[in-house]
């Protein structure tokens, strides 16, 4: 097995990283003496695929243990949905000692970590993400939360689990349309942190996509976190240098909210951002053009969907100005000096935005 041990003084905790782990859960919560009242919150196309299952497999090992479920998708991180789940604990006498587990992708590991932060001022908590994205990033870095319907993830906590389980066999049954889409975040590490990492994950990236390495898939969810986890740890409020992961994100996010955040999936969505952020890494005279065009390259095999031919620079230069993530000292961007080694400035200008937005739509 491998572990991640996310240093985080007292919060520390340990990510455990195996294929056939899921049906190891109820000797996993025991290990960390967390045998009180289990609830598991799950959504309704994870239910049938795993959650009945290790719900039988939870009550076999003399728990208690009780299934919540949600409507899947992204319009179940609200707070009305949380306040369904408040009630339903509330109506199963659910107390400070019961245990949340969040078995899902980031939809439920969102909701249900904000609801374990906040249920009787914070209970146990406990990850099981199901879904690439969930695995390599939303379950790492202790971020929960809903959306409020004036934007996304305005509403939330920090609030780390005491571990995360991830079995990479559940990876099985997700389309292969979300399995490349959570492949996207993972690339970014190695953008962002590691040649080594990125040129491992490029050597194998049909194994990855199509599931068909096991050890190659455990080691990159593994390092994955790992890198995920030594950013966070440094950084765990998000003041600074932990802004990196927003790799690709800044034009990322712009698309999404131009598509109503309903063509793209996230992934998809960064695929393209990236292309926007290795432009402008070359065009500061960081990257070469080589090294652009092969990084380029690498991404197509993503096969995110086109951009709309009618997205423009100056409505995706709009969109940017409303993300959250920009401070009154302009929009923070980041770029590569080499492949595996980022930087934060806030020093690109229009002209060198537009430059680069305009790369990318003509490669999508
Ligand atoms: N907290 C963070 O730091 C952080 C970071 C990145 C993203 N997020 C959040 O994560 C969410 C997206 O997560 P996601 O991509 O996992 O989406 P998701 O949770 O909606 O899952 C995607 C789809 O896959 C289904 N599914 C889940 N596991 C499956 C499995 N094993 N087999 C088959 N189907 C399965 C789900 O039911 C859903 O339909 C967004 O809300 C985003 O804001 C949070
Ligand atoms: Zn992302």
């Amino acid at each position: 097995m491998r572990i991640v041990n996310v240093d985080l003084g007292e919060r520390s905790y340990p990510i455990y990283v195996q294929a056939g782990l899921l049906p190891q859960l109820a000797n996993v919560l025991k290990k960390h003496n967390l045998d009180e009242r289990i609830f598991v919150i799950t959504d309704d196309n994870v239910k049938s695929l795993y959650a009945e299952k290790v719900l039988a497999e939870l009550l076999d090992a003399d728990m208690q243990a009780k299934l919540l479920v949600i409507p899947a998708g992204e319009r179940s991180k609200s707070l009305q949905q949380s306040d369904i789940l408040y009630t339903r604990l509330l109506e199963s006498r659910a107390d400070r000692n019961s245990v949340v587990v969040a078995l899902g992708g980031g939809v439920v590991g969102d909701l249900a970590g904000f609801v374990a932060a906040t249920f009787m001022r914070g209970v146990p908590f406990v990850q099981v993400p199901t879904t690439v994205l969930s695995q390599v990033d939303s379950s790492v870095g202790g971020k929960v939360g809903v959306n409020h319907p004036l934007g996304k993830n305005l509403i939330g906590a920090f609030y780390q689990p005491r571990f995360v389980l991830i079995d990479p066999d559940t990876l099985k049954t997700l389309p292969q349309r979300e399995i490349r889409a959570g492949f996207a975040e993972v690339i970014k590490y190695g953008f962002i942190h590691s040649r080594e990492f990125y040129d491992a994950v490029a050597a194998h990236l049909d194994a990855l996509f199509d599931l068909s390495d096991p050890e190659q898939l455990e080691s990159t969810l593994y390092t994955s976190c790992r890198i995920k986890a030594e950013v966070v740890s440094q950084d765990e409020k998000e003041s600074g240098r932990s802004a990196i992961l927003n790799f690709g994100h800044t034009v990322g996010h712009a698309i999404e909210a131009l598509t109503g955040y309903a063509q793209f999936l996230h992934g998809e969505a960064v695929v393209h951002g990236m292309k926007a952020a290795l432009h402008l890494s070359l065009q500061a005279g960081w990257l070469s053009e080589q090294s652009v065009q092969e990084a380029v390259e690498l991404l197509r095999r993503f096969q995110a969907p086109p951009l709309p031919a009618d997205m423009s620079f100056r409505a995706l230069s709009e969109a940017m100005q409303k993300d959250k993530k920009r401070s009154s000292k302009g929009q923070l961007w980041v770029l590569l000096q080499d492949i595996g080694r980022s930087l934060l400035t806030r020093d690109v200008s229009e002209e060198q935005a537009r430059r680069a937005v305009e790369f990318m739509l003509g490669e999508s």
